[in-house]
């Protein structure tokens, strides 16, 4: 009681036409885009799916990463966790800021206990093999900050508009103590 809730952020990028993946990577290749993220979650505890885990060459200590293989090896300093709750429940426990870094279907399932969603709009499309979900609606959200910038691209050697912004959910999900809600159990 009295103790400030943690800051569940989710963050990640997106094309015009909804992609956010293609072959295990992003479908794109735009460093300082990349670099933007990198910053943003600088000392955070991470929420991962396997997926985007396996393609990450660092993965930081603090990482939680969504598997329902109960088999699952991961990195020194990753907890392997059966669901995205119990994954935001660990990170939270760190004490640290927490971020959700995707894939698609943690986003779709931590978002409504994000606090904030860190969201880049990379206005032009892109081929794909991973879409952001349809049902988060960040439309319905606030959004409390926007920067536009011109970056380069390297796969196509030219400029991208990439729109940055931040949105606030006004009441996200509470996250409740261990098992109460987690669908798993
Ligand atoms: N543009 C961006 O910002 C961004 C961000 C993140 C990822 N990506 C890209 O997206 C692609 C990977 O994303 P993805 O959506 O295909 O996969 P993903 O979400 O990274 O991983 C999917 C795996 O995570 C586990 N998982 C997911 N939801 C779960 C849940 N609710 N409960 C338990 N386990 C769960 C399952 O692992 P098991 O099969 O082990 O059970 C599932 O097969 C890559 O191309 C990556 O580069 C892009």
């Amino acid at each position: 009681m009295g103790k400030e809730p943690a800051l569940i952020s989710a963050i990640g990028a997106v094309a015009a036409n909804g992609m956010i993946g293609l072959d295990g990577w992003l479908p794109w290749d735009i460093p300082e885009e990349l670099a933007y993220f990198e910053a943003t979650v600088a000392g955070a505890a991470l929420v991962i799916g396997r997926l985007t885990y396996e393609s990450m060459d660092v993965v930081p200590v603090d990482s939680f990463i969504v598997s329902r293989r109960d088999d699952l090896i991961v990195r020194p300093g990753c907890r392997r966790v059966a669901s995205v709750e119990e994954g935001l429940r660990g990170a939270v426990a760190t004490g640290k800021p927490v971020f959700v870094i995707g894939g698609a279907s943690v986003y779709a399932a931590a978002w409504r206990y994000c606090h904030r969603f860190y969201l880049t709009r990379i206005e032009r499309d892109f081929a794909g093999d991973s879409r952001f979900p349809e049902s988060i609606r960040l439309d319905d959200w606030v959004l409390e900050r926007e920067t536009v910038r011109q970056l380069h691209e390297n796969k196509t050697d030219s400029d991208v508009t990439c729109r940055f912004l931040v949105f606030r959910q006004q009441n996200p999900l509470i996250l409740i103590s261990a098992d109460c809600n987690s669908p798993m159990g």
